[in-house]
């Protein structure tokens, strides 16, 4: 699987940290920046990832900034993306099976090293459920169509 991933300057470290974990597991990984720990915008780097998995280039993305909050703003702008914020691994379990994320945010500031572990390793390893689900993100496209006119 082709995953991309991004982050700005705050969020850096956790990328250092996770990718290796990401290669563990498997992944064709694919680096869209920041890599400098120079003070950044994140919208650069969020839109980057956001517009490879919505275009397919990349089936999921994982954005890194220090709260996720500006990343998750960006991500789901972009349409076919599902972007999901997730400190702990409950949200990113339920983020795959109820929601299909196909971007994983972080919050690097936030989180340790070992918990942005946890949360990679079940969100890779969980499938979406589909079901009634399925319905409701079928909604979410309907959504954005009718906003792109
Ligand atoms: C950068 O200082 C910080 O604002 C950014 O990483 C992020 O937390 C924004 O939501």
């Amino acid at each position: 699987m082709k995953v991309a991933l991004g982050c700005d300057h705050a969020g850096l470290e956790m990328k250092n940290e996770v990718t290796p974990l990401l290669e563990e597991l498997g992944l064709e990984v694919h680096d869209y920046g920041t890599n400098s720990e120079e003070s950044c915008d994140y919208p650069e780097f969020g839109e980057k990832v956001a517009r490879a998995v919505s275009r397919g280039d990349e089936e999921r993305g994982i954005l890194i900034c220090g709260t996720g909050i500006g990343m998750s703003i960006v991500a789901n702008k972009i349409p076919g993306v599902r972007a999901a914020l997730c400190s702990e691994d409950y949200s990113a379990k339920m983020s795959r099976l109820h929601n299909d994320a196909n971007v994983l945010v972080l919050p690097g500031r936030i989180i340790d090293a070992a918990t942005a572990r946890d949360i990679v390793k079940v969100w890779f390893r969980t499938d979406f459920e589909g079901g009634r689900h399925q319905r409701r993100l079928d909604k979410i496209k309907e959504i954005e169509s009718r906003i792109a006119g």
